[in-house]
C-alpha cells in the first residue's frame, strides 16, 4: 500500500472525525478553523470556534462586525494579529469576491494570515482539491519519514519538505488526507516520544529505521 493509502486506512479508525469544522463544513468555517489552529491546539480552539461561529455564522457577519467585538471573542487565544487579519480578510472577501472565500490558491494567499500551507489546507478541506500542506505537524512527519535533516526554517530544507509533500499527496480524497496527516503528526508522530508502534507508515520511515526520530526534524541553529 502507498503512503497515502496506509495513512487513510489508519485515519478511518483512529483519526478525528467529529471536529466542528468537519461535521458542518463550509469554506468560511474551514478558513476560520485553520487560522485558529495555526498557533493553537485543537482542544483549546474548539470552544472559541463554537462561540465565534454562533456570533458570526457567515463570513458576511464577520465582515460587518466591529473589530472590538472580534477581538473580544478572540480574547484568550493569543496572537491577536490573527483576529485582525481575519476581520480584514472578511472585508476583502466582501469587496473582491462577493462575500465568499475565493477558490484559487493565489487569491487565498492574498488574504492576510493565509500562506501557502493554509491556502492549500483550505482548498483541500473546503473543496476537496488536491493541494499539499506543510504545517508544523506535517513538517515533522515528512522530515522523519524521509530523514530530511536540517532546520525546516532553512529554505533549502523547506524546499525538500515541500517536494516530499507534493509527491505524497494523493490525487483523491484530498480533504481526508489533509486531516489524516495532521492527525498523525498531532497524536502519533509527536515531537517527543513518537508512538511508532501505532504509526501506519513506520515500516518505511527512515528516521525510525535509523534510530533518528529524536533528532529529526533538525533544531534551529544557535
Ligand atoms: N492544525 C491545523 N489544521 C488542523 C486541522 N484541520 N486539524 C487538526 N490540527 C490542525
Amino acid at each position: 500500500m502507498s503512503f497515502s493509502e496506509r495513512l487513510l486506512a489508519w485515519w478511518e479508525r483512529h483519526g478525528r472525525h467529529d471536529l466542528p469544522w468537519q461535521t458542518d463544513r463550509s469554506p468560511y468555517r474551514v478558513w476560520l478553523s485553520e487560522i485558529m489552529l495555526q498557533q493553537t491546539q485543537v482542544a483549546t480552539a474548539k470552544p472559541y470556534f463554537e462561540r465565534f461561529t454562533q456570533r458570526f455564522p457567515e463570513l458576511e457577519d464577520l465582515a460587518r462586525a466591529e473589530i472590538d467585538e472580534v477581538l473580544a471573542l478572540w480574547s484568550g487565544l493569543g496572537y491577536y494579529a490573527r483576529a485582525r487579519n481575519l476581520h480584514r480578510s472578511a472585508e476583502l472577501c466582501l469587496e473582491r469576491h462577493d462575500g465568499s472565500l475565493p477558490e484559487q490558491a493565489e487569491a487565498l494567499q492574498a488574504l492576510p494570515g493565509v500562506g501557502r500551507s493554509t491556502a492549500n489546507a483550505i482548498l483541500a478541506q473546503a473543496w476537496d482539491r488536491r493541494a499539499p500542506i506543510l504545517d508544523g505537524n506535517v513538517k515533522r512527519v515528512l522530515a522523519r519519514h524521509r530523514a530530511i535533516a536540517g532546520w525546516p526554517g532553512r529554505s533549502s530544507v523547506e524546499k525538500l519538505l515541500w517536494q516530499a509533500a507534493e509527491e505524497l499527496t494523493p490525487d483523491n480524497r484530498a480533504a481526508d488526507y489533509t486531516q489524516a496527516i495532521m492527525d498523525l503528526g498531532a497524536t502519533v508522530c509527536r515531537p517527543r516520544n513518537p508512538d511508532c508502534r501505532r504509526c501506519p507508515v513506520a515500516e518505511d520511515c527512515r528516521a525510525r529505521i535509523e534510530g533518528r526520530t529524536e533528532e529529526l526534524p533538525g533544531r534551529r541553529p544557535k
